[in-house]
C-alpha cells in the first residue's frame, strides 16, 4: 500500500497500549501526547497510533518514533522526545 505525501511527512508515533505499558506508564503517555498535539494544532505533522502488546512488555513501555524505539519510557519524557523529532523533521525539511 502506498502512503501519502501527507503521511510520509509526519512524525509517526506508534505507542504501546498493551495492558502492561498501558500500566505502567503509557495511560498518562498517551494523554500527554493527545494533549500537545491538540493545543499545539499538531494534527498534520503528527500520526499517532496505539498498538497492542509489542512483546516486549519486560523492558516496557515502549514507544516507536519514526525509527526510533524507545524501551522504559518515562511519561515525563515523552513531549520532549516528541518536540525532539518535529525539530529534526524540520530541519530535514529545510536541509
Ligand atoms: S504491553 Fe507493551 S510490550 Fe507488552
Amino acid at each position: 500500500m502506498t502512503k501519502s505525501p501527507e503521511y510520509d511527512n509526519k512524525v509517526k508515533i506508534r505507542l504501546c497500549l498493551g495492558s502492561s505499558c498501558f500500566s505502567r506508564g503509557n495511560k498518562t503517555a498517551l494523554n500527554y501526547i493527545q494533549d500537545y498535539i491538540k493545543k499545539n494544532a499538531l494534527e498534520d505533522e503528527v500520526f499517532l497510533k496505539g498498538s497492542l502488546c509489542e512483546e516486549l512488555c519486560k523492558d516496557g513501555p515502549h514507544m516507536f518514533v519514526d525509527d526510533t524505539h524507545y524501551s522504559n519510557l518515562d511519561p515525563s519524557t515523552v513531549i520532549d522526545l516528541l518536540q525532539f523529532h518535529l525539530n529534526q523533521r524540520q530541519t530535514k525539511d529545510k536541509g
